[in-house]
């Protein structure tokens, strides 16, 4: 691969793509022009500042970068046959924490189940934590996922659980991501044990209202042993009226009434749905039929979570079936899934949850930006954000073919080479 120079805008042609991903349907040379998950072979992109400016085959550059910006690119790089995808948009992480759970994560090892009753101990070492510990391990987390490919991050508070520890969590978070999500409804604080609708008013109340400038969602986790459906429902209109989008965490640990609550309420996602009757699938369905053309409530799958808690993994073949919206996020967090690997949630969602790789990597860059509302991300056309992913490999095929190989070769967010950094 050529060497970029320097980093400054411009417009770059990256070229010799062997299999490139767009999620786009109706373009030049595509395999299938109708199938938005359909590759386009031997092509090339242009990038210009922070966004796409053209796509198409590599035979057809000439002719297309002149169409669109009437000159030279500033530089070209050959990708030599190495297949390019969007970049991951991971819509689901909690790395606002402090300490770890690798204690309980051996203890499961050893045979012992997951509950959410370990959310405290990180309760505990994130209050304890300063400011700048937090900011370090942001740090460290988002260059972790950028390495990985993740161009997008989403990440949620949930770790405080008081005013002042909820107000930091999402503060910090915004100064890495403009997809902050206040989940002070994660569990009732130790504090306020039995005394849950008290913590609630609160979450409501004062919390919300330090909470929201930061922050662009509300989430609930709506579980048996977190939050009833009621409880959820009242957060939620709660955060909806102070301006969040919807989103639920719901239908992890066992059957609920989570996912029907995410749709009644037209929640951009509902995350986990692990556990679903036929009427969640159906009501998730309806969602996308009945609404306002994308709006409906996407399926967010996490199966790094089955990974590391050993339960049982969900269906997206049923979902998919039936005309659901699906998404893949990590859910990095230090209890049920310490991985930011959105490889690796590819891989796993084609070996474990039913899909088919077009399906896995469409479900892990445009299914994440559908879950987070955003038509700027999660796809490679014209005026989209210029953010993608060259793999170390000829085609996607690979990222579930090779489990846990290093294969994301370089990454581009907003036109600029992010990995590696020089
Ligand atoms: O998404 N489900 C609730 N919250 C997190 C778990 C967080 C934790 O165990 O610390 C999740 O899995
Ligand atoms: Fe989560």
């Amino acid at each position: 691969m050529h060497e970029v120079e320097h980093h400054e805008h411009g417009a770059t042609l990256l070229f010799g793509i062997g299999e490139l991903t767009t999620n786009v349907p109706g373009v030049a040379g595509a395999d299938d022009p109708d199938d938005p998950t359909a590759v386009v072979r031997d092509a090339a992109i242009l990038l210009d500042g922070d966004r796409v400016a053209w796509v198409g085959r590599e035979a057809d550059a000439a002719a297309g970068v002149e169409a669109a910006i009437g000159r030279a690119p500033d530089r070209t790089v050959d990708v030599g046959r190495r297949a390019v995808i969007p970049g991951f948009v991971d819509s689901h992480t909690h790395l606002v924490f402090a300490g770890d759970r690798a204690a309980e994560f051996e203890a499961r090892a050893a045979g012992r189940p997951y509950t959410a009753g370990g959310i405290r101990t990180t309760v505990t070492a994130t209050r304890a934590a300063s400011d700048d510990a937090l900011r370090a391990g942001l740090a460290r987390h988002v260059a972790e996922a950028a390495a990985q490919g993740t161009t997008t991050l989403e990440i949620k508070s949930g770790y405080g659980l008081t005013v002042a520890d909820e107000e930091r969590s999402v503060r910090l978070a915004r100064e890495v991501t403009d997809e902050v999500t206040f989940l002070g409804a994660h569990v009732v604080p130790p504090e306020l044990q039995g005394r849950e609708d008290e913590y609630v008013d609160l979450v409501c109340g004062e919390m919300l209202a330090a909470c929201a400038p930061a922050a662009r969602w509300v989430d609930v986790f709506c579980e048996t042993g977190a939050f009833t459906p009621d409880q959820a429902r009242r957060v939620l209109t709660a955060g909806a009226a102070a301006g969040l989008g919807v989103r639920v965490h719901a239908n992890q640990l066992g059957p609920g009434d989570g996912v029907q609550l995410a749709v009644s309420l037209g929640a951009a996602s509902v995350d986990h749905c692990t556990y679903l009757s036929d009427d969640d699938v159906a009501a998730l369905a309806s969602s996308w039929t009945s609404a306002v053309p994308g709006t409906g409530t996407v399926a967010t799958l996490l199966p790094g979570v089955e990974l590391s808690t050993r339960q049982p993994y969900p269906d997206a073949r049923r979902l998919l079936d039936a005309g659901v919206v699906v998404a893949l996020a990590s859910d990095c967090n230090p209890g049920s899934s310490y991985t930011s690997s959105m490889p690796l949630m590819v891989a796993l969602a084609v070996q474990e949850t039913g899909m088919t790789v077009a399906e896995a990597v469409r479900a892990a860059t445009a299914g994440g930006a559908a879950a987070l509302r955003r038509s700027d991300v999660g796809r490679l056309s014209p005026g989209a954000r210029a953010d993608l992913v060259v793999l170390d490999a000829p085609s996607r095929t690979y990222l579930a073919y090779r489990p846990g190989v290093p294969l994301v070769s370089h990454v581009w967010k907003e036109g600029r080479e992010l990995h590696p950094s020089r």
